[in-house]
């Protein structure tokens, strides 16, 4: 299977970016500390999918979060990841076609989606290139 080879060095606080891994969406976002502080806040037991954000990134790299733009419901591309477009009430992915909203850790919080935004296999192989897959 193939790997994809990101340069993120350009993603700023704040951003997340569309890209595309195995032919399916992928979403790289850099999480500012307001954002690592609202996922952080919430008590993983009142999670539909409980994990903390720590376990959804790398050590030392917990503001890039990397996960498939794929609805776990049933399938659409959430919005979220493009300049402006509508993060939610959770401020993470809003899916548009019934109404899941993700958190900044891009966890299922709200809506009809069973699990979390799935996080691919992947690596750091400098500070601003990530491997997927
Ligand atoms: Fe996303 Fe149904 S596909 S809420």
């Amino acid at each position: 299977l193939s790997t994809t080879e990101l340069d993120i060095s350009a993603i700023q606080p704040g951003q997340s970016v569309k890209a595309s891994f195995r032919k399916q969406p992928l979403f790289v976002r850099n999480l500012t500390t307001k954002e690592i502080g609202e996922a952080n806040a919430v008590p993983v037991s009142e999670l539909r999918d409980p994990q903390t954000l720590a376990q959804r990134t790398k050590e030392g790299k917990e503001n890039w979060l990397v996960t498939l733009g794929v609805c776990t419901h049933l399938g659409c591309v959430p919005l979220g990841a493009g300049e402006g477009e509508n993060k939610g009430p959770f401020g993470g992915y809003f899916c548009p076609c019934h109404g899941s909203a993700y958190d900044t850790a891009g966890r299922i919080r709200t809506g009809p989606a069973p699990t979390n935004l799935a996080v691919p296999e992947y690596e750091f192989i400098s500070d601003t290139v990530i491997r997927v897959g």
